[in-house]
């Protein structure tokens, strides 16, 4: 941005050096012409509530004034919902109330009237079995409490893994203005000196704790250094990939995703959001109309430049089928083969949230992938992406590389099909131990979690590092919910002879945190009788992952008749909220959405 350009300024976009966006001064701080021309053609949707004369207008001020607005509140002025996923239980956004209060002010400059609602919040650390289990509920969730509510726009407050896609999904359905505000990752870990990762960390001391290499004190002074403040998990796990997706989606301010939760430029940033969403209500700025192909596209290109989570795929899939965008996984493997890895952040790489931020963030690393991008997909800045990043700059080559210098030519994660996946599997490339990037072993197979968890440490299992460890019943479906348990522990009698990674297939997810040669996503999942689930112990498989294969080595005269013999398992709930989603979830190439919440040219 050039120092006094009026125009940046009034979006309120940030230099290439994350500086705090800035303003005009006063109540006229957006272009009032713009409210005319609006009002020319439109009518604020809120003042079919607060506008009318007769008495249900009447009853929508009178009651709204019980919370002591002044009647000149509802005087065409946009109102803007902040959708806020605050919650205790949810740790991650915590502060999000704080971070509302900042969006506030902005609205207020702006001549906004900001109402701040709740939803349910979705707690990644606590929530059982999965919060991926409610990411659809939330949706809905954030999808009705604005369609029903008399807003004009809405600002969402996220963080948390799910929250984000979950907030994007009902936004994109209602498809009136919207912003992305998210809280921000953690600082950085810090244990006896040692930086320490939000969950990669931990599953690395956990393995050193089951293998006697560390002690339980030193276990527990870990528990109490790796989460220092407010924030989201702070390596590149879901959370920081999905709100990184969402800036290079075009729905948040340029350099708003990264910017560490306590630091005093995240309130600056809600502060300018604030502004901004008024001025797109004018603008009549849609989700629609930035969250297009290209702009899928370019989060997809993102994504795999930094190496972002695998749960990623599935949530740009139901994102896109949202808008009535067909999203086939072919897609991310042709742009992953095209797009080198280059952000130097765990869990594929060696540094934290906050010296990507520090670096340059989405803006740095948009700006050295730019030959790769659709620079013309129009963002909430009212600009395109190609304006927003025209100055950005890297500040830190160690932590966001070049393109000459990646630390892989292709991008994270990689798409894998065979007769084990025939819709498809998913695995990060860059986690994986390269010794494993082609491997053929003997399945040791888990019928479900819990045999899992009561076999895998004991000394009588039958199993070596040349082994694949396979997890049947933990998709969708089976899961329910597809819980994080695709990153299965190595047997402890491994660990202590050394062995750090093996081959590991699940219908499962794992936490973006976590790393190793680990095969996800598998579509079909078993517990709907794709041939996951007829993998018997023993059984020989084969993983290939430069020609993206994945494979049983059992004759397909065998797969057959073990299919044709295959019984489904007995569904977990017969009721409520959890019936509603096995009777309606999609598999995980399909993004795990509901068939009925999918735009209706994709149902
Ligand atoms: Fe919330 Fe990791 S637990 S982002």
């Amino acid at each position: 941005m050039r120092h006094g350009d009026r125009e940046t300024q009034r979006r309120g976009e940030i230099s290439p050096c994350l500086k705090t966006p800035r303003l005009k001064r006063g109540p006229s701080w957006f272009d009032q012409t713009l409210t005319r021309k609006f009002m020319e053609k439109k009518r604020l949707r809120s003042q079919d509530w607060f506008g009318r004369k007769d008495e249900q207008g009447m009853i929508h001020r009178a009651w709204m004034r019980a919370e002591g607005f002044h009647e000149q509140v509802f005087q065409n002025k946009p109102v803007i919902g902040i959708c806020n996923s605050w919650s205790e239980l949810t740790n991650c956004n915590a502060h999000l109330r704080l971070v509302a209060e900042a969006v506030k002010r902005g609205v207020w400059q702006a001549g906004g009237f900001p109402l701040e609602f709740p939803t349910i919040s979705l707690g990644e650390a606590v929530m059982r079995p999965s919060t991926m289990l409610y990411r659809n509920l939330m949706a809905m969730d954030v999808e009705s409490s604005i369609r029903a509510n008399p807003l004009d726009g809405v600002v969402l407050l996220c963080g948390c893994d799910k929250t984000t896609p979950a907030q994007l999904m009902g936004a994109a359905s209602v498809n009136i203005p919207a912003i992305v505000v998210p809280g921000g990752p953690m600082l950085r870990g810090m244990w006896r000196g040692k930086e320490i990762g939000s969950g990669t960390d931990i599953w690395k001391y956990w393995d050193e704790l089951r293998a006697g290499r560390i002690s339980e004190e030193e276990w527990c002074e870990i528990e109490g250094s790796i989460s220092r403040s407010a924030g989201h998990c702070m390596v590149m796990g879901t959370a920081s990939t999905m709100t990184s997706l969402t800036e290079a989606l075009g729905m948040t301010l340029t350099g708003c995703a990264n910017i560490p939760a306590p630091d005093s430029r995240r309130y600056a940033f809600a502060e300018a959001s604030g502004r901004r969403i008024v001025e797109m209500v004018y603008e009549d700025l849609k989700p629609s109309d930035i969250i297009t192909q290209k702009a899928i596209e370019n989060a997809i290109t993102v994504d795999m430049a930094i190496g972002g989570s695998t749960n990623a795929i599935i949530h740009l899939i139901a994102l896109a089928g949202r808008l009535g965008i067909k999203l086939p996984l072919s897609l991310f493997d042709e742009i992953s083969r095209r797009t080198p890895f280059i952000a130097n952040v765990r869990p594929s790489g060696k540094y934290l949230m906050e010296d990507f931020f520090y670096a340059g963030g989405i803006p740095a690393v948009m700006k050295e992938i730019s030959s790769l991008l659709h620079l013309d997909a129009m963002t909430v800045t009212g600009k395109t992406i190609g304006e927003n990043i025209r100055n950005a700059r890297c500040y830190n080559s160690e932590v966001i590389r070049s393109m000459d210098n990646p630390l892989h030519r292709e991008g994270g994660t990689v798409i894998l099909y065979g007769n084990l996946a025939p819709h498809g599997a998913v695995i990060k490339q860059t986690a994986a131990d390269p010794k494993l990037l082609k491997h053929r072993g003997r399945a040791v197979v888990f019928e479900n979690y819990e045999e899992m968890r009561q076999r895998v440490d004991d000394p009588n299992l039958d199993v070596d590092e040349t082994c694949v460890l396979v997890l049947k019943n933990a998709g969708p479906k089976g899961g329910p919910g597809m819980p994080e348990w695709g990153q299965l522990p190595i047997p402890s009698k491994l660990l202590r002879k050394g062995v750090e990674d093996m081959v590991r297939i699940s219908d499962a997810r794992m936490s973006g945190t976590s790393y190793g040669t680990v095969v996800l996503h598998i579509s079909p999942e078993s517990a709907v009788g794709g041939p996951l689930a007829i993998v018997q112990n023993g059984d020989l498989i084969e993983l290939d992952i430069p020609n993206r294969k994945i494979n049983l080595l059992v004759s397909d005269e065998e797969i057959n008749r073990r299919l044709a013999a295959w019984k489904p398992p007995k569904p977990p709930y017969d009721r409520g909220y959890e019936k509603l989603y096995l009777d309606h979830v999609l598999q995980a190439h399909e993004g795990v959405d509901f068939d009925f919440l999918r735009a209706t040219n994709l149902q």
